[in-house]
């Protein structure tokens, strides 16, 4: 069992950010919901509780509150912002409105220099604030240790049980030395040791894995992104020959996407897979659509049928792996005012027919994107897959605005290449999110030579997130702009015109369709 800190959520929209930065100082950490019944997380024994930020008030009708058994378990807690208001309202404190919202940045001063807490810090430090209330009387037992221009009470401690509060956001980039106080909570505090490691991950995911598959058969969809890539590699670790990827080529893949996943997975990792080219089937049953959403519906069923044809074809597998990722097990809080808690990503392909009954394998089902691909290098996958861009599961299918034909394949496919491989050579491709090309079937007049040309548009599409649900478009440098734009005009055939997508989202999507 590892060390672990468990982070009660109560809505705050930096609570995963919390997770992370604990997991950067090797240790584990699990998000549970607010209102986890102190029994329980008795049972768990964590080494130390983090009580998240929150948008309430602790005095709203709704708050959400925790167990007070929490208060008596006898491990060190953490509150955070709304969690320092908790202790203000459990253990005998006064909470009331500030006189202002205090947002933004802040001068901390540290008073008492015994608080392990700020240990190897500067007696003044830089930090984050958002809150409206704050302490006006202190909780039993607590004494102030640090203070902001506006907080006489920014950080303060019980040192006897172990109980910390900050005002401020320790998580966040703009407390640039937050890591180390989080660094000295979970070290030096909670006693934790640095054992949350991707190399004693796989050890521990294989043993996991072996026992729940015994001698069974498990089938994985692979599809060259880097969730399914990296499940692959580590249940081929664990079970090898019991099994099975389907790569499914429903040909809206990239130029040598096909080729590129047979070599790593086929001829490097000596992996049994299955390739099956459905190109044809897709491209037969997408002729004449150009609605979006008809053609996504009709791309995911398609995918669905092929699969469950290939999977049955593998003969009896009792288990199917995914690679599904920490963030979409999370139990999430739908407190008001909590913009993350709204928003739920609409395209994850969810299903296969329920009447195959297959038991679910997730050997990454408690990891973080980074920590994926940390693994991913640990396992000995090629950049080329672990640092990929994003691609969505229809392919150059949302990429095709309109009707999806052969030849519209055919030109995105050399326009898309050109992209990366000027990405790549820029030094842009791994800095972004995202960087692609969109064929948009408007066609205009250009001139090539003496003759005159009626060709098609590109659309180039390069966006900065931090996880997909709102983008910027990436401020480029002119001359890689003109690099690109006059690379595409000149080597795709087909294409006269070139235009850069300066939408953000909101309120455009990414991708076109
Ligand atoms: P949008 O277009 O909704 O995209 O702003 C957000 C992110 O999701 C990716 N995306 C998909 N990923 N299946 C996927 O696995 C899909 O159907 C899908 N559609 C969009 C998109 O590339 C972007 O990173």
């Amino acid at each position: 069992m590892n060390e672990q800190i468990v982070i009660l959520d109560f809505g705050s929209q930096y609570t995963q950010v919390i997770a992370r930065r604990i997991r950067e100082c090797r240790v584990y950490s699990t998000i549970m919901r607010h209102d986890t019944p102190a029994a329980k997380l008795d049972v768990l024994a964590p080494s130390g509780l983090i009580l998240s930020g929150g948008p309430n008030s602790v005095y709203d009708p709704d708050a959400p509150l925790p167990d007070p058994g929490i208060f008596d378990l006898g491990v060190p807690i953490l509150g955070i912002c709304y969690g320092v208001q908790l202790f203000g309202q459990f253990l005998g404190g006064k909470v009331e409105p500030g006189p202002q919202r205090e947002y933004g940045k802040g001068t901390l001063t540290v008073r008492d220099r015994r608080c392990a807490l700020f240990q190897g810090l500067p007696d003044t430090l830089q930090v984050w604030n958002s809150h409206g209330d704050r302490l006006t009387k202190l909780p039993a037992g607590f004494r102030p240790v640090a203070a902001t221009e506006n907080s006489r009470y920014a950080a303060i401690a019980h040192r006897e049980k172990k109980f910390f509060g900050l005002q401020f956001h320790p998580e966040v980039a703009h407390t640039p030395r937050g890591r180390e106080i989080i660094s000295n909570f979970v070290h030096a505090i909670c006693g934790c040791g640095q054992d949350w490691t991707m190399r004693k991950y796989i050890d521990q995911a294989v043993e996991e894995v072996r026992t729940q598959v015994g001698t069974e058969r498990v089938i994985l969809g692979l599809s060259g992104g880097v969730d399914s890539s990296v499940a692959a590699a580590l249940l081929h670790r664990a079970v090898g020959e019991q099994l099975t990827c389907i790569f499914v080529n429903n040909g809206l893949l990239r130029a040598r996407e096909a080729d590129v996943v047979r070599e790593v997975f086929g001829r490097h990792f000596h992996l049994k897979l299955r390739y099956v080219d459905a190109s044809r089937l897709f491209l037969r049953r997408l002729r004449g659509v150009t609605d979006p959403e008809r053609k996504r519906k009709l791309i995911g069923r398609s995918f669905i049928a092929v699969f469950a044809a290939a999977a049955r074809r593998v003969g009896h597998a009792r288990f199917l792996a995914q690679g599904t990722l920490y963030p979409d097990v999370i139990e999430s809080v739908p407190i008001a005012g909590n913009p993350a808690a709204l928003i739920k990503s609409h395209h994850n392909v969810g299903g296969l027919p329920r009447k195959m009954r297959f038991h679910l394998v997730e050997p990454l089902k408690c990891l973080f994107k980074d920590e994926v691909r940390q693994l991913g290098e640990e396992l000995g996958l090629p950049e080329e897959i672990i640092y990929r861009q994003p691609f969505p599961g229809p392919g150059l299918g949302v990429r095709i605005i309109g009707e999806v034909t052969p030849r519209r394949l055919d030109i995105l496919r050399q326009a898309d290449t050109i992209v990366v491989d000027e990405m790549k050579q820029s030094g842009w491709y791994y800095r972004i999110w995202q960087s692609f090309a969109v064929l948009l079937p408007v066609r205009s007049v250009g001139v090539m030579g003496d003759e005159r040309t009626y060709d098609y548009t590109i659309a180039l599409r390069a966006v900065e997130s931090q996880d997909g649900m709102t983008a910027d478009w990436v401020r480029f440098p002119h001359d890689l702009l003109e690099k690109v734009a006059n690379r595409i005009v000149n080597e795709v055939k087909g294409v006269n015109r070139c235009v850069f997508d300066i939408t953000s989202k909101p309120p455009g999507t990414i991708e076109w369709e």
